[in-house]
C-alpha cells in the first residue's frame, strides 16, 4: 500500500502500474520524482486521497501473479483465464510501456543510446503480440473450446480452415519463440531490467514494468505451450478415435 509521504520515485519503483496513474493525473515522473506524493499533488492542486485510491485500485487489479491451478481446469476454462488475465495484460501493458519507452528515448537517448533500440523492440513486441492474440482469440481458441464441449456430447469437431489443430498450434508456438527472442534482447539491453544509478523515475518505472510484463508473458506462454496446446492435441486425437 502506497502512502502520501513516499516519493513519486519510491512509488513507481515498488508498483510499476503507478506510472499509468501518475500519467493520468499529469504527475511528472522526471520533474517530480523526488517529491513526496503529497507535495507533487499540492503542486498540481490534486486530491492526494483520490490519487492514493486509484493507486490502491490499480494494485488490487494487477494483471500479473494471479493464483491458478491450471491442471484442474477444463480447456475452455483455461482459455477464459488466459484471455481474461494474460491477453488483458498484453492489451493494457504493452501500449503503456511503448509510450513510456518512446518518451524516455526522446529525453535520454543521448545519455543512454540503447533506449532508442529498447523503444523499437517494445513497439515490435506490441505489433507481434497484438496480431498473435487476435489469431488465438478468433481462430484457435474458439475451435478448442468447441472441441471441449463436443468431447462431452460427442459431436464431430466443427468445420475449420485447418485439417488438424496441430497446424495453428505449430504456428502459435513459432510466434511464442519470436516474442521470446525480442524479450531476450530486451533483457540484454536493459541489463536484466536494472536501471542505471542516475535513472529518473520514468526510467525506473519502465524497467520494472518490463520486468513484470516479462514474468507475465512467461506464465502466459507456459500455460499455452505446456498445458493448453498438448491438451487440445490429445482431445482432438480422442475425438477422432471415437468416430
Ligand atoms: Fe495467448
Ligand atoms: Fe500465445
Amino acid at each position: 500500500m502506497c502512502t502520501a509521504a513516499q516519493s513519486v520515485r519510491e512509488i513507481v519503483t515498488r508498483q510499476p502500474s503507478a506510472a499509468g496513474i501518475f500519467h493520468r493525473f499529469d504527475i511528472d515522473l522526471c520533474l517530480q520524482a523526488d517529491l513526496s506524493l503529497e507535495e507533487a499533488c499540492q503542486e498540481l492542486q490534486l486530491s492526494v486521497d483520490q490519487v492514493l485510491e486509484k493507486l490502491a485500485d490499480a494494485e488490487a487489479q494487477g494483471c500479473c501473479g494471479v493464483a491458478l491451478d491450471p491442471e484442474n481446469l477444463s480447456l475452455s476454462r483455461l482459455i477464459q483465464h488466459i484471455v481474461r488475465v494474460h491477453h488483458n495484460c498484453v492489451r493494457q501493458e504493452l501500449p503503456r510501456l511503448a509510450e513510456m519507452a518512446s518518451k524516455l528515448s526522446a529525453k535520454r537517448s543521448d545519455r543512454e543510446p540503447q533506449l532508442t533500440k529498447i523503444a523499437e523492440l517494445i513497439e515490435m513486441l506490441r505489433g507481434e503480440m497484438y496480431a498473435h492474440i487476435q489469431k488465438e482469440e478468433q481462430v484457435l481458441f474458439p475451435f478448442i473450446s468447441q472441441m471441449d464441449q463436443e468431447s462431452i456430447v460427442a459431436y464431430p469437431p466443427a468445420h475449420a480452415c485447418f485439417r488438424s489443430v496441430t497446424h495453428p498450434i505449430f504456428m502459435m508456438e513459432q510466434e511464442h519463440e519470436s516474442a521470446d527472442h525480442i524479450v531476450a534482447e530486451l533483457i540484454r539491453l536493459t541489463n536484466h531490467f536494472e536501471p542505471p544509478s542516475w535513472a529518473c523515475a520514468m526510467h525506473i518505472a519502465l524497467f520494472s514494468g518490463l520486468r513484470q510484463f516479462e514474468a507475465d508473458l512467461r506464465q502466459h506462454v507456459h500455460l499455452e505451450n505446456d498445458i493448453l496446446f498438448p491438451g487440445a492435441i490429445q482431445l482432438e486425437a480422442e475425438i477422432k478415435a471415437r468416430r
